[in-house]
């Protein structure tokens, strides 16, 4: 087994950070239109960073491994750099990913991108 598939289905099938916030302050849903699979990520923010974070969603092993990475890539990191985290980055992580799942592996990036354009709530920073 590659590295690439011993950390899919370690992260498959025990999902890191996965379930939902109480009062989150930034929300990202994303889907992909190729399947119509969703990805949600929620963030409580502390002082700059990402205090705490969730997955939730249904989608493939590869991106619902990648949304359990993710999570434990950005849980207790300022908030610039989570919004600096790149594809490339997630995609090293995973051990690279082949060509054609690529729209899977970065879903739930796309819905990072989309909870941080989310202005915080009062005091969430
Ligand atoms: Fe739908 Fe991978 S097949 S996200």
């Amino acid at each position: 087994m590659s590295p690439y598939e011993e950390v899919i289905l370690d992260h498959w099938r025990h999902p890191r950070n996965k379930g939902r916030l109480v009062n989150p302050d930034m929300v990202g849903v994303e889907a992909n239109p190729l399947c119509g699979d969703v990805v949600r990520l929620e963030l409580k923010l502390r002082d700059g960073k990402v205090e705490d974070v969730r997955f939730d969603g249904q989608g493939c092993a590869i991106s619902q491994a990648a949304s359990s990475l993710l999570t434990e890539m950005i849980q207790g990191r300022p908030v610039a750099d989570v919004a600096a985290v790149k594809d490339d980055d997630l995609l090293s992580a995973l051990g690279g990913v082949i060509r054609t799942r690529l729209s899977c592996a970065v879903l739930p990036l796309r819905a990072l991108r989309k909870a941080l354009a989310q202005a915080p709530k009062e005091g969430g920073r």
